[in-house]
């Protein structure tokens, strides 16, 4: 039987859903029932009634599944699949920062681990950080926000709020080069360009949308631009091409590739559902404080 058949069926079986993140390989996010960003995945884990969510993904999109459906079984196929951004800040270090700011609000990326979500006031996601910092805490006096440094310096930029920031980045993100986007300019003139807030501010100053993998979605359908030039993980051009098949997706670079997001193949996802393997377990004190702010974000809309 092929695989995917296999899939399908024990996903019956066990009443699952699979969900895929925009960077997941091909094949693993045309198994999946969802595909989307970190915001959007957040929404369904949270709305599902599946008894189980298979999450191909990296360790804190699957830990936000968890903490929002406590009652379910999270599986993260790909068991290593960490982010290194959400590595760079732990939680003693934000009640460090926290002591030093005491009057100041904690905005979490939600690329943080579930301890450090346990500590702040309030998550974002790419999606929304600008929403999150320039309205829902607008009348905050100072603003601590964790652990992306240039997500915060776009925020900053778009809200005109200082911000108290760390100096985490995403490594794959971050290695991308303002020449880069010049070069695709210079190979496809006409085309529009595209990038993540993850990028750097000199990044994002050459594009014409700075925008979650989500919003490049929906960019790319509405756009009148037949050409799109893609600033984040290659991942995605997969999505965007299946979606807009009369349009053309140019990658930056080739190598705009996030490791951790390519390891969750079909065999590991069907590993993880036949013997109910990878289960996401968190304390349920550190759930319950984490929930607080990832609940007030999704409270908050769009
Ligand atoms: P999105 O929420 O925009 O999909 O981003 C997730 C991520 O990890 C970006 O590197
Ligand atoms: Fe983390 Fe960057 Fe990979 Fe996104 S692309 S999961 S931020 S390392």
């Amino acid at each position: 039987m092929e695989i995917f058949e296999k899939i399908e069926r024990l996903k019956k079986e066990r009443n699952a859903v699979i969900l895929a993140h925009n960077y997941e390989l091909p094949e693993v996010q045309d198994c999946a029932d969802f595909v989307g960003d970190s915001l959007e995945l957040s929404l369904k884990a949270a709305q599902t009634d599946a008894d189980m969510i298979v999450f191909c993904g990296v360790h804190f999109m699957a830990e936000t599944a968890k903490i929002l459906s406590p009652q379910k079984t999270v599986l993260l196929p790909a068991k290593d699949a960490g982010c290194p951004m959400a590595n760079m800040i732990d939680a003693r270090q934000l009640r460090l920062l926290k002591a030093e700011h005491p009057r100041a609000k904690v905005v979490c990326y939600v690329n943080t681990t579930a301890e450090v979500k346990a500590e702040c006031d309030l998550c974002c996601t790419s999606a929304n950080a600008v929403k999150m910092v320039g309205e829902v805490l607008r009348d905050a006096e100072e603003i601590i926000f964790v652990p992306d440094q240039y997500l915060a310096a776009f925020v900053a930029e778009k809200t005109g709020r200082e911000l108290i920031v760390w100096n985490g980045y995403c490594p794959v993100h971050a290695a991308v080069l303002s020449g880069e986007i010049k070069n695709a300019r210079t190979l496809h003139p006409t085309a529009a360009v595209v990038v993540h807030p993850e990028c750097r501010p000199e990044v994002t100053a050459l594009a014409d949308a700075t925008l979650s993998t989500g919003g490049m979605s929906r960019y790319a359908r509405e756009t009148k631009a037949k050409e799109i030039i893609v600033g984040t993980e290659t991942g995605i051009i997969h999505k965007l091409k299946k979606e807009n098949p009369e349009k053309d997706f140019f990658a930056v670079s080739e190598s705009f590739i996030c490791a951790d997001m390519k390891k969750t193949t079909l065999q590991k996802v069907l590993f993880s559902l036949e013997n109910i393997v990878n289960e996401i377990i968190i304390p349920e004190e550190i759930s319950l404080r984490a929930r607080a702010g990832i609940q007030r974000m999704l409270d908050a809309g769009r």
